[in-house]
């Protein structure tokens, strides 16, 4: 049986993907002979024009491991950096044609296989793709990978949303779980920053990727920046709603990657019951 595509949020054209190419898990081949000589030219130049604009602004372990993609010549071979990231840490790459279902997403997250869009944008996109592509997912997510603790983070994280999925279904007091987790998704793992010394410095792969965001989540005087230290603010990051069409007007900033596994190891479900009152 063929998948069905997935939209999340509202758009008024059908995703972009080749969701005929998926098996049941929602995963594909990349398929890397499709790619012609302007798609590798369009990565090439999204991977330099990014790569200028990260220090100062993209934590140091980012920068580090960015040269683990092998990937400033053209677009890579999801098998190429799997050699690389299965050894450091038991992660690996799948082909995915877009955006897919939650429960098979977090499966895969729970399972440490990191599902990448094989697809990449037109010129025309540049600056601004409306669905993740290639080089949101594999330039923002991959390079953190390799490092042991953020990976660990990853995987709890799909464990975790497993667990809220099923509460959800099984539980009245825990209401809207995984949308309430999905939020910290959102600011940590897509929007976060993470101290450095007395700065700040972005980590989370929707900024990592955006050539804008970068600069205005790090320097501008605009955004609120909030700690997330304590059990109260992860319940105030997942109670706060985001846009997806917009640069963040608000951010959490963590003090490190030990310190983000350590205060989202505790049972979530006293947290989802209180969401779900409120
Ligand atoms: N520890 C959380 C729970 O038991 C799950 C979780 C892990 C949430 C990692 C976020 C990040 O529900
Ligand atoms: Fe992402």
């Amino acid at each position: 049986m063929a998948v069905k595509p997935v939209i999340y949020g509202q758009s008024d054209r059908p995703p972009r993907g080749d969701y005929s190419r998926a098996r049941e898990d929602y995963t594909c081949d990349q398929n890397f002979t499709a790619y012609t000589e302007d798609d590798h030219d369009t990565w090439r130049k999204l991977y330099s024009r990014q790569r200028a604009l990260l220090p100062g602004l993209a934590a140091q372990r980012f920068i580090d491991l960015l040269p683990q993609l092998n990937a400033a010549q053209g677009i890579p071979r999801f098998e190429d950096i799997n050699a690389r990231l299965l050894p450091a840490t038991g992660w690996q790459l799948v082909g995915v044609p877009g955006l897919i279902p939650e429960v098979p997403f977090f499966t895969l997250l729970a399972n440490r296989k990191f599902p990448v869009t094989d697809w990449i944008r037109t010129p025309a996109e540049m600056d601004y793709v409306v669905e993740p592509d290639i080089f949101h997912d594999l330039f923002g997510h991959v390079p953190l990978l390799f490092d042991r603790t953020y990976a660990d983070h990853i995987q709890a994280y799909g464990q975790g949303a497993l667990k809220a999925h099923a509460l959800e279904n099984k539980d009245e007091s825990c209401q809207a779980a995984v949308e309430h987790l999905s939020r910290l998704y959102w600011y940590t793992i897509e929007f976060g920053l993470q101290r450095e010394g007395e700065d700040v410095r972005a980590y989370g792969a929707g900024i990592l990727s955006s050539p804008g965001e970068l600069a205005h989540s790090v320097q501008s005087p605009e955004p609120e920046r909030l700690p997330l230290t304590h059990p109260q603010e992860i319940l105030r990051c997942m109670a706060s709603t985001y846009k997806i069409d917009s640069y963040q007007s608000q951010y959490f900033v963590i003090e490190n990657f030990e310190a983000l596994l350590a205060l989202t190891a505790p049972d979530f479900t006293p947290y989802y019951r209180q969401l779900a009152l409120s």
